[in-house]
């Protein structure tokens, strides 16, 4: 079984998708970091992000795995590193390589095969995944989610006045949505969930019981 979970930075959608995960006893999987692998290795070789085709060298040139929940670079665990503010800015233009994305879908699909996952992202219900069972695109206003990331940032140390996330936010949402290669956007069966006004926990409740309600 694929449960496909697609949507904009700060939606909660990487929260909500590890705990249904959790409660389904199955693999979870985060597309967001791989791309985020691929824009720390175009920084480590001090490569111009909007050079799409040295990007693409980067791109075919590293070894991207997953060792549990550790990400793995070369072998060499960037679990921590790919949050980083520098590598989060430069990866909605990394994704939007096509010989990027060829890549690393092709490795989604492959990481599929071995069995049922939640995977998060913003293509996973539309391209990566089109047959999958269940399909969710989980949103959130513009101010909530910059009000989750400001949070989010604070607890690694890092300081940002609400507008400068907002504004963060907004340009990344943009790159992703006008991108030409598989654009962020619901899949045409997929359930739009906005978790504006709603907790993590609610939005998990209400994935489980429509993914319940579908399987009897
Ligand atoms: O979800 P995230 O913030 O970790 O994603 C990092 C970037 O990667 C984001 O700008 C969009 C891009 N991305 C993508 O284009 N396709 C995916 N399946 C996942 C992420």
């Amino acid at each position: 079984m694929i449960i496909t979970i697609d949507g904009p930075a700060g939606s909660g959608k990487s929260t909500v998708a590890r705990l249904l995960a959790e409660r389904l006893h199955i693999r979870f999987l985060d597309t967001g970091a791989m791309y985020r692998a691929i824009a720390l290795a175009v920084v480590n070789a001090a490569t111009d992000e909007n050079d799409h085709s040295a990007v693409a060298q980067v791109a075919c040139g590293v070894t991207i795995s997953f060792d549990h929940d550790r990400l793995l670079l070369n072998r060499l665990d960037i679990t921590s590193e790919i949050r980083s503010p520098e590598v989060t800015a430069i990866s909605s233009i990394v994704a939007s390589n096509p010989a990027v994305r060829e890549r690393l879908v092709e490795l989604q699909r492959d990481i599929g095969k071995c069995g049922s996952m939640v995977t998060e992202g913003r293509d996973q219900g539309t391209v990566v995944f089109p047959d999958a069972e269940h399909k969710f695109f989980v949103t959130a206003n513009l101010e909530a989610r910059a009000r989750r990331r400001q949070r989010e940032l604070s607890y690694e140390g890092i300081d940002q006045p609400l507008p400068v996330v907002m504004d963060q936010l907004r340009r990344r949402d943009e790159r992703d949505e006008t991108r030409e290669h598989a654009p962020m956007r619901p899949a045409e069966n997929a359930v739009v969930v906005d978790t504006s006004d709603f907790t993590i926990a609610q939005v998990v409740e209400m994935l489980m019981s429509r993914i319940q309600s579908r399987s009897s």
